[in-house]
């Protein structure tokens, strides 16, 4: 009894995980544009740390002792869809991260009431021990809304996307088109929701060995720099910010991403998202009773509302 049981709870994940597979690989990518680094980022760091590919198509942003790198875009941007492809630093990375988020005032050090963040975060490990993915939700300048999931391909290896989907009703966090996190608005309650502020996106790679790999305990090895990260096929398809404020907030009918199909998860989406939540999720805030005796509310939003 209690083996058919078990086998046929294998059988069910196996399914899951034959559909799941199938959902992510019947996804196109749309094709990105090619133009120059220069047409949509600027770079924050010395030129020696930034180099691109020959066809100029594919950037690296790299990290030894002397310095980090970032670049962020251009163009703000209130509402839309963001992507990527990364590819992570390989081999033994513990202590590095590299981080990638869209943030409203992140020129000044330290977080402000003009600060909105939503971040996606990749906190490097020893060869051979997982990258811990991380996200995060600001609201006028505070965060402590982080979740961390560990991933199901090895991210070092080749470049995967990872997008943002955000509008008044929802942030989702994709990776390879593969919803891992829905943060829903929860303004009727306790506001806590980018909404006002327009962003920049922005990538750096940065040393984070206080905290990042095994909450600090193991330190970056520099004598493996410089650590390189690589970036290409950068999409947006969202509302720029143009003043005066508010430019370009409603839905009209090419904006898709605040449509009604973008305001919730399809239902292939629900699937593959609540694959991730039992297999992938290694923390979320809302279920950390003791870092909040009160829940915070947004936890109580259901990801289907
Ligand atoms: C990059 O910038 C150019 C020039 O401003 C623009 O035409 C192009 O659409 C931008 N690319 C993206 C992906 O935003
Ligand atoms: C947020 O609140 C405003 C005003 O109370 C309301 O019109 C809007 O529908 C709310 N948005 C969401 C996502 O609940
Ligand atoms: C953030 O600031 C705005 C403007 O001051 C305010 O309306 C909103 O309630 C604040 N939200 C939170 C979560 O602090
Ligand atoms: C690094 O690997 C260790 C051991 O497998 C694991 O406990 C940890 O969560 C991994 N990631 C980070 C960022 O510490
Ligand atoms: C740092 O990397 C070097 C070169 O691979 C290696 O010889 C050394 O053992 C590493 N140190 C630590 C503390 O892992």
């Amino acid at each position: 009894m209690e083996r058919r049981r078990a086998s046929s709870m294998a059988n069910r994940f196996l399914i899951a995980a034959v559909l799941f597979v199938l959902s992510c690989s019947s996804i196109q990518e749309t094709a990105a544009q090619t133009s120059s680094f220069d047409d949509n980022f600027s770079k924050t760091c010395p030129e020696t740390h930034f180099t691109t590919s020959a066809d100029g198509q594919t950037w690296y942003l790299s990290l030894d002792k002397e310095s980090g790198c970032g670049f962020q875009t251009k163009e703000r941007y209130r509402f839309g869809w963001f992507s990527m492809k990364l590819k992570l630093v390989s081999g033994d990375s513990a202590g590095v991260v590299t981080a990638y988020y869209m943030c409203s005032d992140c020129t000044h050090l330290g977080a402000g009431p003009e600060r909105d963040e939503i971040d996606f975060e990749f906190l490097g490990n020893r060869t051979g021990q997982p990258y811990l993915i991380q996200t995060n939700v600001y609201k006028n300048g505070t965060g402590n809304r982080e979740m961390r999931h560990v991933l199901w391909f090895d991210p070092t290896k080749d470049y995967h996307s990872y997008s943002i989907l955000w509008n008044p009703l929802q942030l989702v966090f994709y990776v390879d088109r593969v919803p891992i996190r829905v943060y829903r608005n929860a303004n009727y309650t306790n506001n806590f929701f980018p909404m006002d502020k327009p962003m920049n996106l922005i990538s750096s790679i940065w040393n984070a060995d206080d905290w990042a790999t095994r909450g600090g305990l193991e330190k970056t090895n520099w004598t493996l720099a410089p650590f390189v990260s690589s970036y290409k096929d950068f999409s947006v398809d969202a509302c720029k910010w143009e003043d005066p404020y508010p430019a370009c907030v409603s839905t009209t009918t090419e904006h898709w991403w605040d449509q009604y199909p973008a305001w919730h998860l399809s239902d292939s989406e629900k699937l593959d998202y609540a694959w991730v939540q039992r297999n992938l999720v290694i923390y979320d805030y809302c279920k950390d009773t003791e870092r909040f005796p009160k829940v915070p509310e947004e936890c109580w939003i259901s990801p289907w509302a």
